[in-house]
């Protein structure tokens, strides 16, 4: 089964860690999963770059060619360089051991080339080697040019939004899949709908203020998407549960957005009339969450500021 590599971003490393296990399980539940820090190796039929399309914390990624003890490379090693024009070497330090990265970068490249016509090129080459060091093993790797996706455009913010990052990886945690549904009651600026159809998920919205509903509207319109917007009160996401898979949603604070009533409150009468068998996800502030009766599968804390501390709960 093929080995890929994921090094994640160190910021938010737990959910980073949890996003990228999450995706790789909805897509084949019998992958395999080493955490090393901030490396994540993954034994899976499903390929690193569909992992790396959807997870929001990956910084590097590729395809895994073997592990080493040492740094000892061959002519074998190299048959990927077959058809590739151009390549680079990258070293990831992740152990223990002070190396001098740009030298050993640069003598890696000397070595390829005595066994490949493949000429070295720092800018957009078509093959990147990898070697990760780590305090244990080494790891011997590579990745092919990788296309990103283009981001979806916001046209109209707000401050109260949520940032993209965290609500992307909130629909990976509940591990949504293509061609489902994600409803978010407390819609806002949109931000759950577009980066559920950036990934091809479907999305509906509800949001009670007329405001909040144009701008998630003209957001997902500039993007020629067609998640649904209602504007109406949370409590109508009972009429229609049976038209998506889950929910993602980031609660009203009652400091920069509009609540309908007291934010504790309104979370209560929220959390009472979660429908059943859905994967739920949500976001409030830090306290709230401890006056609701509900038994979160996992939480995390996430400090914004002095004023502001907030959790995501995966119920
Ligand atoms: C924290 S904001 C959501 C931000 C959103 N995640 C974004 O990125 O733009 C909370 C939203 O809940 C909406 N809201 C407040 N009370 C509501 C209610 N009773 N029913 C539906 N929406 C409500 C507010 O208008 C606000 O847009």
């Amino acid at each position: 089964m093929p080995e890929s590599f994921f090094i994640l971003s160190k910021d938010n490393l737990e959910i980073a860690i949890d996003e990228v296990v999450s995706i790789v399980k909805t897509y084949d539940r019998f992958s395999k999963v080493k955490i090393l820090s901030n490396l994540i190796i993954i034994q899976s039929k499903t390929n690193w770059e569909q992992i790396t399309k959807r997870a929001t914390f990956v910084k590097v990624s590729g395809q895994i060619l073997r592990k080493m003890s040492g740094l000892f490379l061959d002519g074998e090693n190299f048959e990927i360089l077959k058809n590739a024009k151009t390549f680079v070497c990258r070293i990831i330090n992740l152990s223990s051991d002070k190396i001098n990265v740009p030298e050993l970068e640069r003598a890696m490249g000397d070595m390829i080339i005595k066994f490949s016509k493949a000429k070295v090129s720092l800018k957009n080459p078509d093959i990147t080697i990898y070697l990760i060091l780590t305090i244990n093993e080494n790891f011997f790797g590579f990745a092919k040019r990788f296309e990103c996706e283009k981001r979806p455009k916001k046209i109209k913010t707000h401050p109260h939004e949520l940032n993209w990052k965290l609500t992307r990886a909130m629909i990976n945690l509940i591990g949504l899949k293509e061609g489902e549904t994600v409803c978010d009651p407390f819609c806002g600026t949109g931000t759950t709908l577009l980066e559920a159809e950036s990934m091809g998920i479907h999305g509906i919205g509800l949001d009670f203020d007329q405001k909040m509903y144009d701008i998630s509207k003209e957001n997902l319109d500039v993007n020629g998407y067609k998640s649904k917007i209602i504007k109406a009160d949370f409590s109508q996401l009972t009429n229609i549960v049976n038209e998506f898979d889950g929910i993602v949603t980031d609660l009203p604070y009652g400091i920069a957005s509009k609540s309908s009533e007291n934010p504790e409150e309104l979370i209560k009468k929220f959390v009472s009339i979660l429908p059943k068998g859905k994967k739920i996800i949500m976001m409030c502030k830090k306290g709230f969450e401890k006056k609701l009766k509900i038994k979160p599968t996992k939480k995390y804390e996430i400090y914004r500021h002095k004023s502001l501390t907030r959790v995501i709960i995966i119920k």
